[in-house]
């Protein structure tokens, strides 16, 4: 298969495998090209992208745009981080006037959750996800088992954990819609409060004790706490959350199985990961980073070579 299903990036739970190998396929061709001396290659020479962010982001903001760069695409960029620009209207006004600019590829991020899809089903051009609110968030997903993938050669039956607040992370969520398609076992962790009910409907195991959870798995993926999108209190205080969740060495010398350690960023070091967690042999999260520009870099080729003529 040389084309992607879908004509959208808006989330996990509309690709299938074979979207999934395909983009992993084409992210190894681009890494090994953004290796090289000379990084950039003409492919999307005539192609039109712009970024719309209306909610903070450095690393995906800056991934995805050093993605289409390396690709000799145009891009405009257009950030809002005001928590009043609201779904419905506004944006289908901001997004059709950046549309009658002739773009050919919408990047957004928005604070609501089906944003995306709401716009995609209004326009034309296509839609890449960049997180909705608490919903998805594909490409980070695609990432992170495109790191798995790197380091153990497959994601099929490996036990992956993902740890924190995962009742408001799009990661998890994609994280789970992306792994289960690969055939992991997903075991999630956390306070009760910041667990939700339907998580054992889709297949995943539930652990609230860190040291077992991790004694089970080949992986661990951990949370940052989304303060931005919590309405009330789920935990005491932050010490208690990072005496019961926090990820330190002490963990990890005390379990036999040698895992790898993952984190979406941004970390927030002594928290959910202890300094030298996040620093040591077992982490990965540099990695995930620099595998961040490959995958969005064939996301954004393969959704341009689907939809418009001006891709090879
Ligand atoms: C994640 C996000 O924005 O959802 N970060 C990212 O994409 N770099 C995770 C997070 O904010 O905790």
């Amino acid at each position: 298969m040389s084309e992607l299903s879908v004509k959208h990036l808006l989330g996990i739970k509309y690709l299938n495998l074979q979207d999934i190998e395909l983009i992993f396929k084409t992210a190894d061709n681009f890494k090994e090209i953004i290796n090289r001396p000379i990084k950039k290659v003409p492919s999307l020479r005539d192609v039109t992208i712009a970024n719309l962010f209306f909610e903070n982001s450095t690393r995906t903001k800056l991934s995805f745009e050093l993605a289409q760069k390396r690709l000799s695409a145009d891009i405009i960029n257009f950030s809002s981080s005001k928590s009043s620009v609201e779904k419905g209207e506004t944006l289908l006004d901001t997004v059709n006037n950046i549309l009658s600019m002739k773009v050919d590829m919408i990047v957004l991020r928005h604070p609501n959750p089906g944003a995306p899809i709401l716009i995609s089903e209004k326009i034309s051009a296509s839609i890449i996800n960049a997180g909705d609110g608490s919903h998805e968030h594909p490409t980070q997903a695609l990432l992170d088992s495109y790191s798995i993938r790197e380091r153990l050669g497959d994601v099929k039956n490996k036990n992956v954990l993902i740890v924190g607040d995962v009742m408001h992370s799009r990661v998890a969520l994609s994280n789970i819609y992306a792994l289960q398609l690969q055939g992991a076992n997903i075991m999630v962790c956390g306070p009760k409060t910041l667990i939700p009910k339907y998580l054992h409907k889709l297949g995943v195991k539930i652990e609230y004790n860190l040291l077992a959870a991790l004694k089970w798995c080949d992986v661990v993926n951990m949370l940052r706490i989304q303060n931005e999108r919590m309405k009330s209190s789920y935990f005491p205080s932050i010490r208690e959350y990072k005496k019961h969740y926090g990820l330190t060495m002490s963990h990890l010398d005390l379990i036999e199985n040698e895992i790898i350690v993952m984190h979406p960023g941004p970390i927030n070091r002594g928290i959910e990961i202890s300094s030298d967690v996040a620093d040591s042999k077992y982490s990965i999260i540099l990695d995930q980073v620099e595998n961040g520009v490959a995958i969005r870099m064939a996301v954004i080729y393969l959704l341009a070579k689907k939809n418009t003529f001006k891709v090879e």
